[in-house]
């Protein structure tokens, strides 16, 4: 018989990172992070990347909407909402200032235990990234990143910290946010946020790449490992931001170049859940001559260490064609393949809007990988208008989660997908990650702070608040 409600239990809540809410980014003996040496940048420009914190320059994630002071008023409006979940992530450098001390700081740990204890108060349960864009600098500058294996070992350190520390308040787990970005390795934001890694002139990014998302899978598999014997119900998730590649067109090369790009996006999560490099990339590698470190441990680990659930983002579908020069692999490269969809909308920052691609993508990952699959961010950036009566009329904000939200439930209640919960981009306003811009408003709730760190930071509701709520009041029946 056809269900015609989401189960009970369903995770409704909201989405955030630390570098992108918390501020304080040198306070209780916080190290800095990639997140704290980007500058902010304009609607569709990159963001530059400094060598350290220089004077002179604007870093908007130093102060953020200063969550870290405002947690518990910022909980509080959450659980008005009747929020039942609520990702966020640690901050890597809170806990490990410069990431290679052999012993975690007492009091970034001590600031985790109070914003999850505020989330419990409520029944909110933490659902917590462990990297998401937040890597120490000090492992840039020291390490080279994820380029060094002994990047593994502090960043196991890490996890392990957290998760003994954090073992009876948080269940669900997420390893590497997005760790398939930098799948665009020629973009310095995502080889940078992805893995503290900057490409130097001459090098081959896409090998650079491919060497460190090896040590972050294998990052990942061991640190499953570590958190199933700390707490063997913890539920630990790969995390990978879903935008399906179609192809630009029915012919034959079109669709195979987009079939292509979907194994070159998702072998991470291939290997994250099934533990193991697919056929094509193995192949790939020789072909291309990259000569990786993959030792036989390796190999080990990742099939002991495979994830519960796959976590994922969905914002936009993208569209590829094949050239008429593809070599034999029908070689992805995202920063040049990528085509225009005529038959989706863009956001002002150009993210083609693409509500059925979200059916389209939890029936592919159901199908490939028969895990639970929790949508952990899904949302759209907009210039939000602050009336003077402190309302923000976001209508469009609501129509973009509402034909989601109705697609997820296809999924659901049609296609028989087993999605554990939706945690929509963003709970409140953040720093947007690519652009550092405020304006690229996500949040249900408005934060008054502009792009040039001016503004009160006072909180005010959006008409998507109080729609939202309604949503989680009906668990999603009505939208
Ligand atoms: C995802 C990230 O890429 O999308 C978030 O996990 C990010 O950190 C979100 O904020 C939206 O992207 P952006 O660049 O508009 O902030």
């Amino acid at each position: 018989m056809t269900k015609t409600t989401l189960p009970d239990g369903f995770l409704w809540g909201g989405a955030v990172a630390a570098h992108q809410v918390e501020g304080a980014y040198n306070v209780g003996g916080k190290g800095l992070s990639v997140a704290d040496v980007m500058t902010a940048a304009g609607n569709q420009e990159e963001r530059r990347i400094t060598a350290g914190v220089q004077p002179g320059e604007f870093y908007p994630n130093h102060e953020a909407v200063d969550f870290y002071h405002r947690y518990p008023a910022d909980i509080k409006l959450l659980a008005e909402m009747g929020f039942t979940c609520f990702r966020t992530s640690i901050a890597w450098s809170r806990i490990f200032p410069q990431g290679d001390e052999l012993e975690p700081n007492e009091a970034g740990l001590a600031f985790y235990d109070r914003l999850f204890d505020e989330c419990l108060k409520y029944g909110i349960e933490p659902v917590v990234t462990l990297s998401h864009f937040e890597m120490p600098y000090h492992l840039v500058t020291q390490y080279g990143g994820f380029r060094s294996r002994q990047t593994i070992t502090f960043f196991t350190r890490f996890a392990r910290a957290v998760f003994t520390r954090f073992r009876d308040k948080v269940k669900y787990w997420l390893t590497f946010n997005e760790i398939n970005n930098q799948t665009n390795y020629d973009r310095a934001f995502t080889l940078f946020t992805n893995s503290g890694i900057q490409v130097h002139a001459g090098e081959n990014a896409e090998a650079v790449m491919y060497q460190a998302a090896h040590y972050e899978v294998v990052a990942s598999s061991l640190a499953v490992q570590i958190g199933h014997s700390i707490n063997p119900d913890f539920q630990i998730g790969a995390m990978v931001a879903f935008s399906p590649v179609y192809p630009a067109s029915d012919q034959p090369r079109d669709v195979f170049k987009a079939q292509r790009a979907m194994q070159s996006r998702f072998w991470f999560s291939d290997v994250q859940v099934e533990g193991q490099y697919p056929t094509w990339l193995t192949r790939y590698f020789q072909a291309k001559h990259f000569d990786l470190d993959i030792t036989q441990a390796d190999l080990a680990n990742l099939k002991r260490g495979t994830v519960d659930y796959l976590g994922f983002s969905y914002y936009m579908s993208f569209a590829t064609q094949a050239t008429d020069h593809e070599d034999d692999q029908f070689s992805y490269n995202e920063a040049h393949d990528l085509v225009t969809n005529r038959f989706v909308p863009q956001s002002e920052w150009g993210w083609q809007v693409d509500p059925q691609g979200l059916r389209y993508a939890l029936n592919w990952m159901n199908d490939r990988y028969h895990l639970p699959l929790f949508i952990v961010e899904n949302g759209i950036g907009a210039i939000d208008q602050l009336e003077a009566d402190h309302t923000v009329h976001d209508q469009y904000r609501i129509d973009y989660l509402r034909d989601h939200i109705v697609q997820m439930k296809l999924a659901v209640l049609e296609d028989g997908v087993d999605v554990m919960g939706y945690t929509p981009w963003s709970a409140i306003d953040i720093v947007s990650a690519s652009t550092g811009q405020l304006s690229k408003r996500y949040g249900f709730i408005y934060v008054d702070r502009n792009d040039d760190g001016s503004g009160s930071l006072a909180r005010y509701r959006k008409d998507s608040f109080y729609w939202y709520q309604h949503v989680i009041a009906t668990n999603g029946a009505e939208l």
